[in-house]
């Protein structure tokens, strides 16, 4: 069986999501050495730092993790973007499809295009828009049609595809139906669900996302409405066990992809998800990197929220 996204072969059905396991050229490599067949790089956008923003922080809980974080400790600045995307072409991209990701906070096109033309200028042939971003809009009556507006646009203007990722504010037949009458082929699904926790455990209200097995089932619901518009998927969102990857295939997944199923362990655990025929018989050192930053000797960072010895709330 041919796995493919955008027309484009890949080895196996197992993408990295944009995170922390795409952030750095360190990390890619390990993602590249692990057996993914293709990455999406950690979401970039076209704003300054202004040096506003907060570090990361992420507390487990007895069924997954929060993390909280500033748009600017979450979103390359597009320079970063670039110059990440370009550095990992040259270190990893033999047999590891890079897909960028770019981002904006509203519907505007112009950012969009712009930010879509750098990578592509670059040689991306397949870019996703992460959405995540737009949810404080959603309550604008006309969101809809300038979604659509915004799609038809980027579709016209690019030589590359784009893939939207969906998350939890889009309703998923709306949605669907304006990918796919705006002429987009494939949807990434499905970002994390904007959850506000306990009060004590010291998290922002707006900022702070839960990750883990309960997000699965929406997951399957957004799959199964994309496979109906006939949308390509990489689908993703909730995997805890290579179980999950199978339920996801067998609703019509065309790649999987996953980010804390591998943050929650370490590189070499792609193996666990990927079938006997996908996986290499020689472990690669590197894979043993920690997945959350490029820290090393125990030293711990201060950004990526994960580096403190953590116990489960
Ligand atoms: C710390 C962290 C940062 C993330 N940053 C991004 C991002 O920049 N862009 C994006 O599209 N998704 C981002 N995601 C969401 C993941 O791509 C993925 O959709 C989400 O983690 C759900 O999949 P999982 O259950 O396999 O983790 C991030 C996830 C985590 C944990």
């Amino acid at each position: 069986m041919a796995y493919t996204l955008s027309n484009i072969v890949m080895k196996n059905y197992l993408v990295a999501s944009s995170s922390p396991l795409t952030e750095s050229v360190e990390r890619l490599r390990c993602c590249y050495e692990a057996g993914f067949s293709s990455a999406i790089l950690k979401s970039s956008a076209e704003y300054v730092r202004t040096g506003t923003g907060y570090g990361r922080k992420v507390v487990y809980v007895k069924d997954g993790y929060y993390a909280d974080a500033s748009f600017e400790r979450e979103i390359l600045t597009l320079e970063e973007g670039i110059e990440l995307y370009k550095k990992a072409l040259n270190h990893c991209s033999s047999d590891m499809l890079l897909i960028p990701s770019v981002s904006a906070s509203s519907l505007e096109p112009e950012k969009w295009l712009n930010s879509c033309r750098q990578f592509e200028l670059c040689g991306a042939s397949l870019i996703q828009l992460d959405f995540f971003y737009l949810g404080t809009l959603k309550h604008d009556e006309r969101f809809y049609e300038k979604l659509k507006i915004l799609l038809m646009c980027l579709v016209q203007s690019l030589d590359c595809a784009v893939m939207p990722k969906l998350n939890l504010n889009f309703d998923p037949d709306k949605a669907c139906n304006i990918l796919k009458e705006s002429g987009i082929k494939t949807v990434s699904l499905l970002d994390s669900m904007r959850e506000i926790p306990d009060p004590n455990l010291g998290l922002h209200e707006n900022t702070t996302s839960y990750f883990g097995g309960r997000q699965l089932p929406y997951t399957l619901k957004y799959l199964k409405v994309a496979k109906q518009y006939g949308l390509e998927v990489c689908a993703g969102g909730g995997v805890t066990s290579k179980n999950d990857v199978g339920v996801l295939l067998a609703a019509g997944a065309d790649m999987v992809q996953v980010a804390s199923y591998i943050l929650c362990r370490d590189f070499r655990a792609v193996e666990e998800l990927l079938d006997n025929e996908f996986c290499s018989n020689i472990p690669s050192e590197i894979t043993k990197h920690n997945p959350w930053c490029d820290y090393e000797n125990g030293e711990q960072c201060e950004k990526c929220g994960a580096c403190a010895p953590h116990e489960i709330k």
